[in-house]
């Protein structure tokens, strides 16, 4: 029986070792216990409460079942035995008060799997987690297994935050109904709760508004435009038509609202006002200082950076906010965005919003002398105040970027801190709740891997950089902190396996940044589980990044100008190989041992990590004139 038990392991390959899991985010507290559970066509199902949510749940976890061709019966099962296994499902009837109403108990015994909690919520988590026990296989449509052994265990789990996000922008790139709901699906499967759906910007506008149609009908159109953005794509040529972009109609955004709800997550719309509205401005030039006719932004140079955060802007993108027009806009789309979305929260972007336009125009001049408003900050403040006071009206909370802390918050509203955690630390000493975004940590659009096999975007975030997120930063109080979320956005993003692929693994560090109590994240642990995780994101035919089992390599120039390279891998056991004389392949070449010096010339180091005599990433190729620009 040992033997046909391990035999067994090895086959499904799904649990990296007895006595430990590869769940993420990583539970409470996991406890392996004896013995396994054999899910298969013996295996029944036990709703034990006749609330519609859990039966919902439960019916999602039987049809994943079907897929991997195992058919389970919904019934009771009065002694459960190797020929007659149970699932044994219900809500505790006395709340188990540190689950709250997301968290969750699992005991996986021999013939009985009991999940328990105190609300539907904690149900959909717990089926999250048996899913991940359950085979790798079990994610592939293409070969039904039939059979998926579950190793023993006990869990206690429940989430850090109730905030737990992911941000996507369909506004640079559109993404087809199926495509969103492809990227709740996975999101929902890791215990994400918040689907932060940036749906403006000024690359297109994404949301029908039935009261301002041209926003859809010119403001979800662009030209067609790839490459580097903002800087090399091409404007667009003088009358060329708008065939790029897409929109999603109101009954498409209600189906995708439940579609959410029914995997525990909220959907929080974005609207991206004063600035980033480029394709309002597309579609109502009136709204604008200039109200000069212009395009939706195909990713075109419309900016000049100057570092530090400190641009200008080379085409007009803000809403004019000394006039009425603006705010009878602003009270147009927040009432439909109201009735569509049922969470509490409307996100009113604020970031980035460009002054320029407001400093050189009498109008707005004036009205600032009008209303003794003494700079543009407070302008913009004045703005933000009166869109909250017009999302309150609408019975909806205000969220935005922390530009909105400039010039004074509005009252009611929440922050959500992106350029680093400074936004979020001054805005919980002022006792206002926080969401932690910072592009520290939780940027998933920078590059993961060496820039020499990445798609070139201007800043960097490793996965071991994104696990170090620790969204209660020293001397805050918690209570203001809602939790933390990570953020795609998608200049350079055109398709949803290029968004999976940048998505994940780091979105894995954001959840269990956010999920589990910090004294359970290990780095080391971490890495093992996201590891099996690639197996499963294999099997269900989605990219995932394996950027971790590359060589990080740094690179410094002595006095004398040499150029020297370190190497390191991330992953325990990774021995890495290389050569600086352009030839391959690196395996059996030399071993890096210590740093080494690269000498001059037209010639590449090529670098890969290797794992048991295999290798476990790309190669890596950098020419040496690539080498000297990264020096520092
Ligand atoms: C942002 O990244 N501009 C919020």
């Amino acid at each position: 029986m040992k033997k046909f038990i391990l035999n067994l392991i090895c086959a499904f390959g799904s649990v990296a070792a007895i006595g430990q899991h590869s769940i993420i985010p990583a539970p409470v507290n996991y406890q392996s216990t004896e013995g396994m559970f054999m899910l298969d066509n013996q295996t029944s199902l036990d709703v034990k409460t006749g609330n519609p949510e859990v039966k919902k749940y439960a019916g999602q976890f039987a049809a994943l079942l079907e897929n991997s061709g195992i058919k389970i019966q919904q019934k009771a099962v009065a002694n459960p035995s190797q020929s007659e296994k149970v699932i044994v499902v219900n809500l505790n009837a006395k709340p188990v008060a540190e689950l709250g109403n997301e968290g969750y108990t699992l005991e996986v015994g021999d013939t009985k799997i009991e999940l328990m909690a105190n609300a539907p919520g904690g149900i959909f988590n717990g089926f999250q987690t048996i899913r991940q026990l359950l085979p790798a296989q079990f994610e592939s449509k293409d070969y039904p297994m039939g059979i998926g052994m579950v190793m023993g265990c006990k869990i206690k789990d429940y989430p850090r935050f109730g905030w737990r996000g992911l941000m996507f922008d369909v506004s640079r790139h559109f993404f087809s109904v199926e495509d969103v709901k492809a990227y709740i699906d996975k999101m929902a499967q890791y215990k994400f709760n918040v689907f932060h759906w940036h749906l403006t910007d000024d690359e297109g506008w994404r949301v029908e508004i039935k009261s301002l149609p041209k926003l859809t009908e010119v403001g979800a159109w662009r030209v067609e435009r790839y490459g580097r953005f903002g800087d090399t794509r091409p404007s667009p040529k003088e009358g060329e038509k708008t065939t790029y972009g897409g929109f999603y109609t109101q009954d498409q955004i209600k189906d995708v609202v439940k579609y959410a709800a029914d995997r525990n997550i909220t959907i929080v719309p974005e609207v991206d006002i004063p600035g980033h509205s480029m394709a309002v401005l597309a579609a109502y030039p009136e709204l604008s200082t200039l109200k000069k006719p212009t395009t939706v932004n195909p990713g075109s140079k419309f900016a000049e950076w100057y570092g530090d955060g400190k641009f200008e802007m080379l085409i007009e993108n803000t809403l004019n906010p000394a006039d009425e027009k603006v705010y009878q806009f602003v009270d147009k789309v927040m009432t439909e965005l109201a009735a569509l979305f049922p969470g509490q929260y409307i996100h009113m972007g604020g970031d980035e919003c460009y002054h320029g336009y407001w400093e050189r125009d009498a109008t707005v001049q004036d009205f600032m002398k009008k209303n003794k408003i003494k700079d543009t900050h407070e302008l913009q403040s004045y703005f933000v105040k009166r869109v909250e006071k017009i999302v309150s009206s609408k019975g909806k909370k205000l969220i935005g970027w922390d530009e909105i802390l400039e010039g004074g918050l509005a009252p009611g509203a929440a922050v959500m801190s992106w350029r680093g955690m400074k936004g979020g630390i001054e805005a919980a000493k002022m006792g206002v709740p926080v969401v932690m975004s910072p592009t520290t940590y939780a940027y998933i659009d920078y590059t993961q891997g060496d820039k020499s096999v990445e798609n070139p975007i201007y800043a960097e975030l490793s996965l071991r950089k994104a696990y170090e997120f620790e969204p209660v930063p020293a001397d805050v109080d918690p209570k203001y902190i809602l939790g933390g979320q990570a953020n795609l956005w998608t200049e350079v993003i055109p398709n949803l396996q290029f968004a999976y692929y940048m998505t994940y693994p780091r979105a894995f560090a954001t959840i269990e940044s956010v999920w589990s109590p910090a004294s359970v994240k290990n780095w080391e642990s971490f890495v093992n589980r996201v590891e099996s995780q690639f197996s499963r994101f294999d099997a269900a035919k989605t990219n995932i990044s394996k950027a971790v089992l590359e060589p990080v390599v740094s690179v410094r120039k002595d006095a004398e100008g040499k150029i020297w390279v370190k190497l390191q891998s991330e992953i325990a056991n990774g021995e890495i190989y290389y050569s600086i004389d352009n030839t391959y392949p690196v395996n059996y070449a030399k071993k890096y041992e210590s740093e080494f010096w690269v000498p001059e010339g037209n010639l590449s180091l090529r670098t890969q990590t290797f794992r048991n005599g295999q290798p476990t990433g790309r190669e890596l190729i950098i020419p040496f004139a690539d080498l000297t620009k990264r020096a520092k």
